[in-house]
């Protein structure tokens, strides 16, 4: 897990250097990640930081979940009637079982050595059908690609503390949690935009009928 001091430290300067570290991309990957009417659904922002996804969407219930208290600030400064906002740790979610319709984690995921545990719990707060939406740095199969995620990023932008997998290992720890993968995509060769369902009653009864 990250050490709590460093975004506390860099929450004034995140969203310009999330700018520049997207690579031109901070405007469609959200477009991408909101393309639907959420308009009537309760959601979640994981990790929301200063509110790149919290304060943009529209829903009738709005959670942001965050354990750092400067990027909570930064994010508390857009007020909007229907989002909270909750101090807490990800591995240990205050959430009931089905309360959401969305889940949405963008760029935190690499934080987590265990993000298979937050897959598990993230899949028990959505209802069924619900998604789960993130997008992050991935492991690039690219060599060239690969030795920068481990040199400059590793080192340079996140300090030595990062978890990242591949397209493979994503799947795989998707499906082992419950989730039906529905768009698992690569964004500039060092991005993964994944979109995945938990499975309705009636997916659950089809496969078991043809089962
Ligand atoms: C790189 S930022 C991403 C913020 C936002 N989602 C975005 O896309 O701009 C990662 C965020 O994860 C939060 N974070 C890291 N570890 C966490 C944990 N164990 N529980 C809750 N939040 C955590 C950090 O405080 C930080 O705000």
């Amino acid at each position: 897990m990250v050490e709590p001091r460093f975004f506390e430290t860099i929450a004034p300067f995140y969203d310009f250097l999330t700018r520049l570290f997207m690579m031109g991309t901070y405007d469609s990957v959200r477009r991408r990640m909101l393309n639907e009417d959420t308009s009537r659904f309760s959601i979640l922002d994981l990790c929301s930081g200063t509110g790149y996804i919290c304060n943009t969407i529209e829903a009738e219930r709005i959670v942001g979940l965050d354990m750092s208290e400067s990027m909570l600030a930064r994010n508390a400064r857009v007020k909007r009637p229907n989002k909270t906002l909750v101090k807490g740790n990800a591995y240990n979610m205050p959430f009931e079982a089905t309360e959401f319709d969305r889940i949405y984690c963008s760029s935190a995921s690499h934080e987590f050595k265990l993000f298979s545990k937050i897959l598990k719990k993230c899949h028990q707060i959505l209802k069924p059908g619900g998604s789960f939406v993130l997008f992050d740095i991935y492991q690039p199969k690219n060599p060239v690609l690969s030795a920068i995620m481990n040199t400059f990023v590793r080192r340079v932008v996140e300090r030595n503390i990062m978890w990242v997998h591949t397209k493979e290992e994503w799947r795989q720890m998707l499906t082992e949690a419950g989730f039906i993968v529905e768009e698992l995509d690569t964004i500039r060769g060092f991005y993964i935009y994944i979109r995945a369902r938990k499975p309705r009653v009636e997916d659950t009864a089809e496969s078991g009928n043809t089962a």
